[in-house]
């Protein structure tokens, strides 16, 4: 490996651990339709803007939900609950996902909501959703 491929490698691993390190921000630009889904205007929350970025919003229908942006694509997100599938505590941020803290019993998740430690036997539970360039809605 030469210095400028080692470099890039090093650079490239810790902008990697930085998206992992970035903090869920409020939501923004955030509407509930009268059919009961729930719009995000994307151009208001930069969070999401970048792969990595999270956004954390209360629904009345689902609680507190998570949007996590997978990939560049227009449909590169994840929406799920963040309530924990094995006893229902809220599941908090971490340096690399979600983790069910005290009370709960220290289930950890993947930035993507993906289970990655029990005792949880699920992915915290996925939502529904559609998006375009400027809009992300909830169902
Ligand atoms: S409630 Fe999350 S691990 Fe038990």
């Amino acid at each position: 490996m030469d210095a400028l491929t080692r470099r890039s490698f090093i650079c490239g691993g810790a902008a990697l651990a930085a998206l992992a390190a970035m903090p869920a921000v409020a939501a923004t630009g955030v509407k509930t339709l009268k059919n009961g889904k729930t719009t995000i205007n994307l151009a208001a929350n930069k969070a999401l803007a970048e792969v990595g970025g999270v956004l954390e919003l209360p629904i009345k229908k689902y609680g507190k939900v998570a949007v996590v942006r997978t990939s560049k694509g227009v449909k590169g997100f994840s929406v799920f609950n963040l309530s924990c599938p094995h006893a229902g505590v809220i599941v908090k941020r971490s340096a690399e996902g979600w983790v069910c803290s005290p009370p709960g019993h220290g289930s950890e998740f993947l930035l993507n909501g993906k289970l990655k430690v029990p005792p949880a036997n699920s992915d915290l539970k996925a939502i529904k959703f559609s998006a375009n360039s400027k809009t992300l809605t909830i169902d």
